[in-house]
């Protein structure tokens, strides 16, 4: 079935209408820390592994928490792990596909591997089906590259540095999802969530230099509204690991200065979350959390 390789392809496709996940999963972080390095962020200047405030991170963490309950998000937790320190980034130990079935990981790195179990036991204990992939295909990192398009079965995936070529293939030919893949060229941006974030059916927020020339051209061509973020904003602010719940509510990393004025100007909600003692880690707000249907 269909992988859409090219800007016509997604042009002539007949996509259906599909709802937005509407619920939330978060990992606490009791455990979370830098212990090694498997991300370019995840080194200071100094080249040494950064220091962790753990009081800092769990406000900061709680936040995000209040802010999705404010807007009327149902959050549910589950228990951090000792030995995880990365489990809080939530987004990337599955892929939720509809109400009743979720596609696991296989992490790229075995600092993260043990991780994916624990999803494997909550999404069962929840009644809902976890898939796993083949041994034949290759690594494969949730939603932290593999991105549903509002409101449309569109599946945008990155592919290049925690995403193999063969999960993309998977998905789309056996899975039977309607996937664009998009390569993936830049390692300060290794998930397609630190490089773009769909705001609404219409509006995306990008770096264009994380991509491939013909991934540049899908993305430009696709999306009626393109916010463009700078190199420097999007690797030092993380803005392009923003999220929206509804299309109406951003949830932006805070000191993204030029995406806050483009995004209230043009009417969003903007709601700045700091999350700095996760970005050393290279993760930030759309990390954070698991959105499932
Ligand atoms: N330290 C984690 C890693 O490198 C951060 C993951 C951030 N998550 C994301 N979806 N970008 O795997």
């Amino acid at each position: 079935m269909p992988l859409l390789l090219q800007l016509e392809d997604l042009q002539s496709y007949a996509f259906s209408p599909l709802e937005s996940p509407s619920k939330v999963l978060m990992v606490r972080p009791d455990h979370f820390d830098v212990e090694y390095q498997i991300n370019p962020h995840m080194k200071g200047e100094s080249q040494e592994l950064p220091t962790i405030d753990k009081q800092r991170a769990l406000f900061q963490w709680e936040k995000l928490k209040e802010k999705c309950e404010e807007i009327g998000l149902s959050v549910t937790t589950i228990p951090p792990h000792e030995g995880l320190p990365d489990m809080v980034f939530a987004a990337n130990q599955s892929l939720p596909l509809d109400s009743k079935r979720v596609l696991l990981s296989r992490m790229a790195h075995k600092e993260r591997a043990e991780e994916v179990q624990y999803f494997k036991e909550f999404f069962e204990n929840h009644g809902m089906t976890a898939l796993e992939l083949p041994e034949e295909v290759g690594k494969f990192e949730g939603t932290g590259d593999a991105i549903w398009h509002p409101g449309m079965d569109l599946l945008w995936c990155g592919q290049g540095f925690r995403t193999d070529r063969t999960a993309t293939t998977y998905l789309g030919e056996k899975l039977g999802l309607a996937l664009a893949p998009l390569t993936l060229v830049d390692p300060y941006f290794y998930h397609l969530d630190t490089c773009m974030c769909i705001i609404d059916v219409q509006t995306v927020v990008w770096t264009p230099k994380a991509f491939s020339e013909r991934s540049q051209r899908m993305i430009d061509g696709f999306f009626k509204r393109k916010i463009e973020v700078s190199y420097e904003e999007a690797k030092t602010t993380f803005a392009c690991n923003s999220w929206s719940p509804d299309g109406e509510n951003v949830f932006l990393p805070l000191g993204a200065k030029q995406l806050k004025a483009d995004l209230s100007n043009l009417g969003y909600k903007v709601h700045e979350l700091d999350t700095s003692e996760f970005i050393k880690a290279g993760g930030s707000v759309f990390c954070m959390k698991l959105a499932y249907f």
